[in-house]
């Protein structure tokens, strides 16, 4: 396994693999891997030559207020998951060789991101939308595997893909969870004990409304109801948004129907924590 810091010698060797026809497939992360990250490589190898995962905490796609300093590095470790789940090549760039100084010019989607963690993270997906097209230029990826854990950032990146015309062909994997439900997190890092036993609301009320679907409930208002009142019950859990929307436009919706998508921010302490669920009346 190769690993490769500068993104001119990135994308020489990405341009040369295809050159040379291999089929490139491609891993965008942030590092402090777990099973979920891992998860996406298993998909993305049986159909690709090449794989290649990236390890790159975007400044650009945190607020001023937010974890960017804090936020949790093993590089060593990383490495060694990467190569154990067969990468072929881990591009790790320095933050200052990503973007130059006077960079002017950035990937706004307009519609899908304006809601949800859009809503409370003003400039993240343009962030990400940004980092993911220059990343997608880098490796001259075929296709590039997403997790449905970030279910917003994920049908953003879809969309982006279809209005630039980018030739690549985005595959979503399953949101991996923790035995007891929480789903895997680099940030759960943050959670002492207390807290990681407090994070399993967010799991929990996502199942509570599956439930209670099966028991005929399909009015939103109700649905949520019960959630902040679950929520409400944990200490130290603050809820910041709790979102029944149509699973391809984002827009709310009053009653669940075929395709909505449940998604929710939770704060746990200084924690924020996101989960989702799409789901079937
Ligand atoms: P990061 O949070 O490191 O996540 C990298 C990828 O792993 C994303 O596609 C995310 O959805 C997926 N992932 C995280 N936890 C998961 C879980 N429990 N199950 C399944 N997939 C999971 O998302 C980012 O980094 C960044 O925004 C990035 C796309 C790399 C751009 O900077």
């Amino acid at each position: 396994m190769r690993i490769i810091k500068s993104p001119q010698e990135m994308q020489q060797t990405a341009l040369e693999l295809k050159r040379c026809g291999k089929t490139i497939g491609f891993v965008p992360t942030m590092g402090f891997l777990h099973e979920g990250h891992l998860s996406l490589m298993n998909i993305a190898r049986p159909d690709c030559d090449v794989l290649v995962v990236s390890i790159f905490v975007n400044p650009t796609q945190f607020g001023p207020n937010e974890d960017l300093d804090a936020y949790p590095r093993d590089f060593e470790r990383d490495e060694q998951l990467c190569e154990a789940a067969g990468a072929d090549i881990v591009f790790y760039p320095e933050p200052d060789t990503m973007y130059f100084e006077d960079a002017s010019v950035w990937v706004d989607e307009e519609k899908l991101s304006v809601g949800l963690c859009g809503g409370s993270r003003p400039g993240h997906f343009r962030g990400v939308c940004t980092v993911v097209a220059k990343l997608f230029n880098l490796v001259q990826t075929d296709l590039a595997v997403f997790g449905e854990k970030d279910a917003q950032q994920l049908r953003v990146i879809e969309r982006m893909v279809r209005d630039l015309n980018i030739p690549v062909n985005i595959i979503r994997g399953p949101i991996v969870r923790e035995p007891d439900g929480l789903a895997m997190s680099s940030r759960n890092k943050y959670l002492n004990t207390e807290q990681r036993q407090q994070a399993l609301c967010l799991k929990q009320s996502l199942d509570q409304v599956a439930s209670l679907l099966r028991q005929g409930e399909a009015i939103v208002a109700n649905l949520k109801q019960q959630m902040v009142v679950l929520i409400g019950t944990v200490p130290g859990a603050q809820i910041e948004y709790i979102e029944f929307v149509d699973d391809e436009t984002l827009a709310q919706v009053d009653r669940v129907e075929s395709r909505t998508l449940l998604a929710l921010a939770v704060r746990i302490g200084p924690t924020r924590l996101i989960d989702n669920a799409v789901l079937h009346p």
